[in-house]
């Protein structure tokens, strides 16, 4: 007899960044700035993210895309990937993602791809501390995941080429 086996997870909605720890209210804004840089002349998507660092510091980073579509990078691989190359004593306390279209002042709620959910989780799972994701959407709202590993249920990581 099979057996069926549920996973879920819950997630936090708030109707504004006031409700949100002052570091992450900053890390919203941060985030947002940041697709002022990014370099999107393909898809006109402006992605931000913001990474909180344990020392307090936030490092911002936007998507860059090339002529040559895969060699593009989202905003927060880059983000993690940079944080690791400068910071790789400090652990990570939070992202925050957020996105619009060069077209519109309006952000949108963006969940991150799927390449960078096992991004982040390689970093998640090697620091033992689980990263909040902040999701900033429009009107204010603000969705936070509690971890990435509720991003990627049944993932590969390094635990499985042991
Ligand atoms: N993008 C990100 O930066 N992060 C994601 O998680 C989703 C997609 C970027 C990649 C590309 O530059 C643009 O958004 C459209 O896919």
């Amino acid at each position: 007899m099979s057996k069926k086996i549920i996973h879920s997870f819950s997630y936090e909605e708030f109707n504004s960044v006031s409700e949100l720890p002052k570091n992450v209210h900053l890390a919203v804004e941060r985030a947002k700035e940041a697709t002022n840089r990014s370099y999107a002349n393909y898809s006109d998507f402006l992605v931000g993210a913001a990474l909180i660092l344990e020392s307090g510091e936030i490092i911002e980073s936007s998507n860059q895309e090339n002529a040559s579509y895969p060699n593009g990078l989202c905003a927060e691989s880059l983000a993690f990937f940079y944080a690791s190359s400068k910071h790789p004593e400090q652990k990570i306390s939070a992202i925050v993602i957020t996105a619009r279209k060069r077209s519109e002042d309006k952000f949108r709620f963006t969940p991150p791809c799927g390449s960078c959910r096992q991004v982040m989780l390689e970093y998640e799972e090697s620091q033992g501390q689980k990263i909040p994701v902040y999701l900033a959407a429009a009107n204010h709202l603000i969705y936070k995941i509690p971890s990435v590993c509720d991003l990627l249920p049944l993932s590969f990581s390094g635990a499985d080429l042991e």
